[in-house]
């Protein structure tokens, strides 16, 4: 129902916006439904999709209670189509239309960036599904192991979230698109997915960790940011799968956590205080620091070419169409319209990097940026809390943002982490500090093995705190066939 209370979860497609009712979305959502399940089956995840696995399916979209858990069979999953509850009388927030009722159609002059907006989101969702699909095979526990799953199924229900949007408001091309988001696959040579950092590969759990701790993190700031939009069925959408996303930055910020926590008691056991003895560190089966540093460097270089070009206009239509607002839009305090207000910019001048007021319009993705780094640098500092804790003298950091980057003026040019300028052999000589090099990689596939009963854990990561849902870290959240 439109005002958002319980899911209707008598049809094919759990869902609360009325599809019953809407008998041409309702048919041409059965029509994908098909073709979505395919590509679960052979791009999803490779390994266990028909033992039980302990998940949260939503059953509300209020703020308290909207999940159960349960034993369920992944391709059973009832994904669906949900959203948040309607604001009365909202109007658009910012931008050209700012205070005009929110539009509860697609405003024609916006169409075509609009339905650009949608198919770049939702390209994201599979992709990410894609990209981890051989990592069941390695799972360091069946807590993590469900964790993985869970935080799949919920991209797989992120692009079902973006279909309805385009079958809904968009006719044939609506449904073309939503063909295309099942064709492209991560990483292929000639159907790619759309963005640069969803064709990379995710080879082990600790990418995984780092990729949810940074990319997921990305991914919830282009969806706050979405949630702004004067389009409200949109801003509904992604108002709901926020509180989805909470979880897939939990599962890395706690992965990445529990890592450097089983180096540093590993370290400490063995009397181990200087974290570069590296290979002293690696024979204890656990993933140095320095080695973790140089993951993070890589996952959020990538992660920072998502938020696109230094200065844009696509990124200032968008506002003032009133499409994508700014992060946390509705609790700042300008005008919401920025035509004559600056934004400082850190940019390439000359060869060097210099900070320059440039229209705050066209600063915009810029400024999500600068939120995201802020949001990224207070988890940093709590993973930093257990060398600290330990009495270690080793700080993560976040490289600058001009290191190692392929979109945007710095892809230009070569920088050491700090942001120092480079020339191409001192940048060939200093690669391997600075970025995972190949032997570090085969390293941490080494230590990639399968740990499958209740309660045991891979040598590389410390147990969780607390289970999922009130269960221990010894529950068997994956029931695994014989
Ligand atoms: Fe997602
Ligand atoms: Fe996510």
């Amino acid at each position: 129902m439109p005002d958002g209370g319980q899911i209707d979860y008598d049809g094919l497609i759990p869902n609360n916006v009325g599809l019953s009712a809407d008998l041409r979305v309702r048919k041409a959502l059965e029509t994908w439904h098909p073709g979505y399940i395919d590509w679960w089956k052979s791009m999803g995840p490779a390994v266990f999709q028909n033992d039980p696995v302990y998940l949260r399916t939503a059953v509300g979209v209020g703020s308290e209670g909207w999940a159960k858990f349960g034993f369920v069979r992944m391709p059973e999953y009832k994904w669906g189509i949900l959203l948040a509850p309607a604001v009365g009388n909202r109007t658009i927030p910012f931008g050209a239309h700012k205070g005009e009722p929110a539009w509860q159609e697609v405003p024609g002059e916006y169409r075509a960036m609009l339905r650009r907006l949608l198919v770049i989101q939702g390209d994201t969702e599979p992709a990410s599904v894609e990209q981890q699909r051989h990592l069941g095979a390695t799972a360091p526990s069946l807590y993590d192991l469900r964790n993985l799953f869970q935080v799949n199924v919920e991209e797989g229900r992120h692009l079902w979230a973006m279909v309805y949007l385009l079958q809904k408001y968009f006719g044939r091309d609506g449904r073309e698109e939503a063909q295309d988001l099942l064709k492209r696959r991560s990483g292929d040579a000639d159907t790619p997915r759309m963005l640069g950092a969803f064709n990379e590969r995710t080879p082990d759990w600790l990418s995984f960790f780092m990729f949810t701790f940074f990319t997921d993190r990305d991914g919830k700031m282009q969806l706050a940011a979405l949630a702004q939009s004067g389009f409200d069925p949109l801003s509904r959408t992604c108002r709901f799968m926020l509180t989805e996303e909470a979880h897939h930055m939990f599962v890395g910020e706690t992965g990445v956590t529990r890592t450097i926590q089983r180096t540093v008691d590993a370290m400490a056991a063995a009397g181990i205080d200087d974290p570069y003895q590296i290979e002293k560190v690696r024979a204890l089966g656990v993933i140095d620091l320095p080695t973790i540093q140089k993951k993070a460097n890589l996952h959020f270089a990538l992660t920072l070419d998502l938020f696109g070009n230094e200065i844009s206009t696509n990124a200032a239509n968008a506002f003032n169409a009133g499409l994508k607002g700014r992060y946390q839009e509705d609790k700042l305090t300008d005008d919401h319209q920025l035509t004559s207000s600056v934004y400082p910019v850190l940019r390439l001048r000359d060869g060097a990097l210099v900070q320059e007021d440039v229209p705050a319009l066209s600063a915009l993705n810029m400024r999500l940026r600068d939120d995201y780094l802020t949001d990224t640098a207070a988890g940093v500092a709590r993973w930093n809390r257990v060398p600290e804790r330990a009495g270690l003298a080793f700080r993560f950091t976040l490289p600058h943002v001009a290191f190692n980057r392929r979109i945007g003026e710095f892809s230009a040019v070569r920088t050491d982490t700090e942001g120092r300028l480079l020339t191409a052999d001192q940048w060939a000589a200093r690669q391997d500090e600075m970025l995972p090099s190949a032997d570090d990689n085969l390293f941490i596939a080494s230590l990639m093995q399968p740990a499958r009963q209740p309660g045991q854990y891979a040598s590389w990561i410390a147990p969780p705190r607390q289970g999922i849902d009130g269960k221990p870290g010894d529950f068997e959240y994956v029931r695994i066939a014989e």
